[in-house]
């Protein structure tokens, strides 16, 4: 099955429990305490918006881009309500470039950690530097491996397979243990990792 088509099924059944219905706080976190300046910000994988919202309403200019044509439309549903102006994209972020780099900040939870093979992680990540401007940044809320899990949950992934994918193009200023911004109980481990685009001789 596509991934489009893999998504367009949880979206539609409704099984998405990355959807907080609210922004990461490993995003605010971060924007707030760097600080992140007001720019151009992509947020990849962006599912129904609500970080790409909280991003908008806090003067960046946001692009949000999603292979899920429900979570798009989603998006762009309560980017209204809310009253925020938000571009929202459907594109397959491994296959297209976006319209609009350079990007001065790249956001993404749970997008380049749901691809399984090591070569797609290092082209994601690849891709990511590509659309961020000379010394842009990049924050990644990715499954952590360290967690004993028995049941159902995000992808995992550990330190090494972050730092393996990414090294090439990026430097990593901070590489942290937190857990996913949710309103359930007990919500998943998560690396939240912030680099920075490597100067490019
Ligand atoms: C775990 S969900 C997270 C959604 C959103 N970031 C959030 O935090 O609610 C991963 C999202 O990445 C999207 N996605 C997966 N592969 C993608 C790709 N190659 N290009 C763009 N979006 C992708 C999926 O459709 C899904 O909405």
């Amino acid at each position: 099955m596509t991934i489009e088509k893999r998504y367009r099924k949880r979206y539609k059944s409704g099984d998405t429990p990355w959807d907080a219905g609210q922004p990461d706080f490993n995003l605010i976190e971060t924007v707030i305490q760097n600080p992140i300046l007001s720019c151009k910000v992509l947020d990849v994988g962006c599912g129904t918006g609500d970080n790409s919202i909280w991003l908008a309403q806090n003067r960046f200019q946001v692009i949000g881009t999603d292979v899920s044509d429900i979570a798009i439309e989603k998006a762009k549903e309560k980017a209204s309500q809310a009253n925020v102006k938000c571009d929202f994209i459907l594109v397959d972020f491994l296959k297209n470039k976006i319209e609009g780099v350079p990007f001065g900040f790249i956001f993404d939870r749970g997008c380049f950690h749901s691809f399984s093979s090591e070569d797609d992680r290092r082209r994601f990540a690849q891709n990511v530097a590509t659309h961020l401007e000379e010394a842009g940044l990049w924050l990644t809320i990715v499954g952590n491996a360290d967690e004993d899990r028995q049941g159902p949950g995000p992808p995992q992934r550990t330190a090494a397979d972050i730092v393996l994918a990414v090294e090439p193009y990026f430097e990593i200023l901070s590489l942290q243990s937190s857990h996913f911004g949710s309103n359930r109980p007990n919500p998943p481990r998560a690396w939240r990792c912030l680099m920075q685009k490597r100067h490019v001789t």
